[in-house]
């Protein structure tokens, strides 16, 4: 790649692209790797993670297993692949976690590795205190800690928030417990204090969330089972560790899709990508609106319960407007301000409702999606739920992150697709919370 093709630059100026060509691989999909990570520390007996240029959430859960000592080693190979050797605290027949007891361990920016660090350790009779970053502890965790006291873990929280003290305790009381909201964090915490409890826990979820739990837990033999909206944990049990290969991430996937569909010279094919039914309503929605994609799905693998494929997406079409709303939004929650973006590239009035969810993410995504629209020059009403969005006139902004990764990613895709005119994102380095190679493959395919 010449100078004068780069169109994307690790400053955060971003302008749109001559065409986007070329394939990739896209680093591990960091929902997947925190599980591997998490469960191969509660499970028996040894495993090795293999993560591909994982993320920095991921890097804080494998750094709160090292602190646990349940990670022995981290290997980054030159290609970006690293090796993880845990070592598990379980059994067989008792899944729990390691540790003396009284550790701090800081999750960064991970919400994800929060919630079910919380479960985890409401399973392992020690204290620890988790804590995080300024968003982080922002984000509520009532949430997870009021269904794990009712099982009989003590969980102190920060006003609702993190830093979160947390007593665990063996055995723990098992749940019948209806969520309010659907969350497969929530439903992955309490699964895991599950399996340490006695009896029968089942765990109802008013929607539709990603299975990745029930998954990997199943397949690495514990009796748990996902079935429509209920999860049904058999407590107490424990599983034997396996070696995992993570595969790509759909989510960083879905840069390059809205990227391809919205390019009117594009084609981009992406290998080895995570396929889960639970995370490509991404690509049901793409091709509602008008976009070209193929899939061709390999199976799992043997190294993994995840379906893997391969994604081809080919620009050049016009895009339809579209409504989203009820059980479609959960199966793009992270997907939603790449999904406002193609909403400002279609013919028409696209509208989402029933996303309230999105103002308690890594940010406040409504209000800041709408506010970048409007700043690059599309036509963007903020909701209580969700937006209202048309096309504008392009215009040249700088980008307001507030350090959120999804943001900075898709206002990079805004300016790249004309969408927007040049942008400047305030804090391009916030995308290596879950892509740290979005740049470099940003330049890559940038023709
Ligand atoms: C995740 C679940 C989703 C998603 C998050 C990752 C997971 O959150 O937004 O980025 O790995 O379980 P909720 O479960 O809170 O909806």
């Amino acid at each position: 790649m010449t100078d004068d093709a780069s169109t994307a630059s690790l400053d955060g100026v971003v302008r749109a692209a001559p065409a986007l060509l070329g394939s990739l691989r896209l680093p591990a999909d960091k929902s997947v790797a925190h599980r591997a990570l998490l469960f191969s520390a509660m499970g028996s007996g040894d495993a090795e993670i293999r993560l591909d240029r994982p993320g920095d959430d991921v890097l804080s859960m494998a750094g709160v297993l090292e602190t646990l000592g349940a990670a022995r080693a981290i290997e980054r190979e030159p290609d970006g692949m690293v090796r993880v050797s845990v070592r598990g605290g379980g059994s067989a027949t008792a899944a729990c976690l390691p540790g003396r007891g009284d550790e701090m361990l800081d999750c960064g920016n991970a919400g994800t590795a929060m919630r079910l660090l919380t479960g985890a350790l409401g399973a392992r009779a020690a204290t620890a205190t988790l804590v995080g970053d300024d968003s982080l502890s922002s984000r509520p965790m009532e949430r997870v800690a009021g269904p794990l006291r009712t099982m009989g873990v003590e969980v102190a929280t920060t006003a609702g928030h993190a830093p979160l003290t947390i007593t665990g305790r063996r055995p723990l009381k098992a749940l019948d417990h209806r969520l309010r909201v659907a969350s497969a964090q929530v439903i992955g915490c309490l699964t895991l204090a599950a399996l340490a409890a006695k009896g029968t826990t089942t765990i109802t979820s008013p929607g539709p969330t990603r299975d990745h739990s029930e998954r990997m837990l199943a397949w690495l033999g514990a009796p748990v089972r996902r079935e429509g909206p209920v999860t049904t944990i058999e407590g107490p049990a424990g599983f034997r560790n396996r070696d995992i290969s993570v595969p790509g991430d759909i989510s960083s996937a879905a840069t390059w899709l809205v990227a391809g569909a919205l390019h009117a010279d594009a084609h981009i094919i992406i290998e080895d990508v995570g396929l889960n039914p639970s995370r490509t309503g991404i690509i049901d929605v793409l091709r509602d609106m008008g976009a070209d994609i193929k899939v061709a799905s390999d199976g799992p693998t043997r190294d993994c319960p995840e379906p893997v494929g391969t994604i081809t997406v080919s620009g050049g079409r016009p895009l339809h407007a579209i409504d989203l709303a009820g059980d479609r939004v959960a199966d793009i929650i992270d997907e939603l301000p790449l999904v406002a973006v193609a909403m400002a590239a279609a013919d028409g009035v696209s509208t989402l409702r029933d996303a309230a969810e999105l103002r308690v993410k890594e940010s406040d995504r409504i209000r800041l999606v709408v506010q970048n629209l409007q700043s690059v020059g599309t036509q963007a009403e903020e909701r209580a739920d969700g937006w209202v969005i048309a096309r504008g006139a392009p215009r040249p902004a700088t980008i307001r992150t507030d350090s959120d990764h999804r943001i900075a990613m898709a206002f990079a895709v805004a300016a790249l697709t004309g969408i927007a005119g040049t942008v400047d994102i305030d804090d391009p380095a916030c995308a290596a919370v879950s892509y740290p190679t979005f740049w470099t493959d940003m330049e890559r395919l940038s023709r």
